[in-house]
């Protein structure tokens, strides 16, 4: 089975575009927040911040707050708030990431590491973090303070989780899953419980939007593992193979080296353990990944989890931005087809 072909399914169709026209208005605002917040007098700051925040992003985490407010009828303005500090927990992260990973492309530019160094990458992934937490404290929920806090903590410890678990092919299915739990869903999950949580929402509300974005968070991440392998640098604006580079070891590493025989462990071992993953080996993970049909099986684990995110997003009232929640479960499944 092709990649494509494991992503077809009877589904209707995802798309981004309910998400981005039920929240066009408020995200105005919150990119206006973005903008104002990234400034300081330091003037590496806002070099560096506008550098990755004019590159564009998906955008994705904080429409998820918008929608899961608006979804709940909130009708003030700390939803504002609340996604532009998700999103810049979010840009935080990945200029930090790019530290660790040693990766040389984000949103298809240059990394900020590759143009002002390591040292100014994670010093402004802190400013940055420092200013969402302000920005979380001027919205006066301590219950979102708490939400979001919790989950910055959960995402580092992921980070670290996961350069610990580098380089050994001892990493089981369930290491992975705590691992991206951890860095990816987390964020998701945080993002869009906020909105109830402001909303002033029910228990039951705050948990079928945490399960929403949960889920969502995993199969995000699933999507993008595979994609590591499966798809191009040109749509993905990062460079594919990096995982393989980094001896990180993903799903479809792991369902690789699982089905394979003995020949193909022992490629595995010397790859990621040995750090023998020059473009040759590159080329025979590929072959291998596609003999064993490993991105079908993450792809389907990802649609797995889109159920999950669809089945706790269904829970929501009626409308325009439920319909969006559900329509952007697809579209980021079905971005790798
Ligand atoms: C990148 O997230 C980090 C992962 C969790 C894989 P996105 O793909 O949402 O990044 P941008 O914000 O759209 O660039
Ligand atoms: C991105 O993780 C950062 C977090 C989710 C914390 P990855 O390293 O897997 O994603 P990319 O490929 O750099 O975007
Ligand atoms: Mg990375
Ligand atoms: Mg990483």
């Amino acid at each position: 089975m092709t990649v494509a072909s494991a992503v077809r399914t009877a589904r209707p169709k995802g798309s981004i575009e309910p998400i981005l026209n039920v929240t066009a208005d408020d995200m105005g605002r919150v990119n206006e927040m973005i903008l104002a917040m990234a400034g300081s007098n330091v003037e590496l700051i806002p070099e560096i911040a506008e550098h990755l925040i004019s590159s564009g992003g998906k955008r994705l985490r904080p429409m998820l707050t918008i929608a899961s407010a608006l979804a709940h009828g909130y009708r003030g303005e700390g939803h504002v708030k609340l996604a532009a500090s998700v999103e810049f927990m979010h840009t935080a992260t990945l200029l930090h990431d790019d530290v660790v990973d040693e990766s040389d492309m984000r949103r298809g530019k240059q990394t900020a590491r590759m143009i002002w160094g390591n040292q100014a990458s994670v010093l402004v992934g802190d400013f940055l973090l420092g200013q969402a937490f302000k920005m979380m404290v001027e919205v006066g929920s301590l219950t979102a303070l708490a939400i979001l806090s919790a989950a910055s903590a959960v995402i580092a410890e992921g980070e670290v989780w996961q350069l610990a678990a580098a380089k050994r092919m001892t990493t089981s299915e369930a290491d992975y899953l705590a691992v991206i739990d951890a860095k990816t869903a987390a964020l998701f999950s945080a993002a869009a419980e906020v909105g109830p949580v402001i909303a002033g929402a029910g228990e039951d509300a705050r948990t079928a939007m945490r399960d929403y974005g949960r889920n969502l968070g995993l199969a995000f991440q699933l999507v993008d593992d595979a994609l590591d392998y499966g798809g191009s640098a040109a749509t993905l604006g990062k460079n594919t193979g990096d995982d393989f580079r980094e001896g990180k070891v993903t799903l479809p590493v792991i369902v690789a080296f699982e089905r394979g025989d003995d020949r193909e462990r022992a490629f595995w071992r010397r790859a990621l353990e040995d750090g023998e993953n020059g473009e040759d080996a590159l080329a025979e993970a590929m072959a291998l990944i596609r003999r064993r049909e490993a991105l079908a099986e993450t792809i389907a684990r990802a649609h797995h989890y889109g159920s999950l995110a669809r089945a706790a997003g269904e829970t929501l009232p009626g409308g325009a931005a439920r319909e969006a929640l559900l329509s952007v479960v697809d579209f980021c499944i079905e971005r790798i087809s």
